[in-house]
């Protein structure tokens, strides 16, 4: 991880290893320099590089350099192989795996200026952060968005509301993204309790079993709420930080 510096470890030259019964949660700021760019683009396969460039929105495009060319860096140090040898594949709804070794199970997430990765051996991840912002339509979101008995923890207060709705966004996408079902399963199939400041998951259509699923929430400088769902009961779940050499 030569372009790199690895945070919250005792020593930054030390990788941590990916056991099973840990979930790794990295977290990159994506305010980059030019010249960060310009090297990161180097990392990227030729397919990424011509995603890269269609967006033509430079700041879009300069976030979807960093993520893709970070996430290369971390399963190249995790598989101990070049990030041109990395090969990813998507399953059919979209949700991308990694084609050298189907033990590591990855998931991706960015908002603004920040992009979390969880990584897992012991089964599908999802993640999802969200920088928590002012919403004029936030009555409506909840509406559409949310499930008739969810809706009652919301109150009055337009702070507490908008930073609830987004919490709940990102439980609900989280597991949606583990699943790999994305935009197909609407909101409605699943809920959320709120007991004691904590979000369970209370129901799901759909065949799934709401039991095997564990969810952690997370909070992220800058006002960013974010939330990883994952299966396994004694999990470790170990959040790092990376951030990239000026
Ligand atoms: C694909 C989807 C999951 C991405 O969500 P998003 O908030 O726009 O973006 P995120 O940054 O969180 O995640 C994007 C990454 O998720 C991954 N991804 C793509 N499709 C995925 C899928 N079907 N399942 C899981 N992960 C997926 C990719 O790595 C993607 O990165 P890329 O865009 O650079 O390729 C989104 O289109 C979607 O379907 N969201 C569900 C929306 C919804 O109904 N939410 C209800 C909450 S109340």
């Amino acid at each position: 991880m030569p372009d790199v510096l690895i945070l919250n470890q005792p020593d930054t030259e030390y990788f941590p290893n990916l056991l099973k019964g840990d979930i790794h949660l990295w977290t990159i700021s994506l305010d980059t320099s030019e010249d960060q760019i310009e090297r990161l683009r180097s990392v990227l396969s030729p397919a990424e590089k011509k995603k890269a460039s269609y967006y033509k929105f430079e700041p879009i495009q300069h976030h979807y350099i960093v993520t893709q060319a970070v996430l290369r860096m971390l399963l190249s140090a995790y598989l101990d192989i070049g990030p041109a040898d990395i090969k990813m594949g998507a399953h059919k709804k979209g949700k991308p795996f990694l084609v050298n070794d189907a033990s590591i199970f990855y998931n991706i997430s960015n908002s603004h200026d920040l992009c979390v990765y969880a990584f897992s051996r012991d089964g599908e991840v999802g993640v999802d952060i969200e920088k928590i912002r002012d919403m004029p339509d936030i009555d409506q979101l909840i509406e559409k968005n949310l499930t008739i008995r969810e809706r009652k923890y919301f109150q009055k207060d337009t702070d507490i509301k908008l930073t609830r709705f987004f919490q709940f966004w990102t439980f609900k996408e989280s597991y949606l993204k583990a699943i790999g079902e994305g935009m197909r399963l609407t909101p409605e199939n699943l809920e959320f309790s709120l007991e004691n400041g904590t979000i369970r998951l209370r129901f799901v259509k759909y065949g799934f079993d709401a039991a095997d699923w564990q969810f952690k929430g997370f909070t992220r400088e800058g006002n960013y709420t974010g939330a990883l769902a994952y299966t396994g009961k004694e999990t470790v779940i170990r959040e790092m930080s990376i951030a990239l050499k000026r």
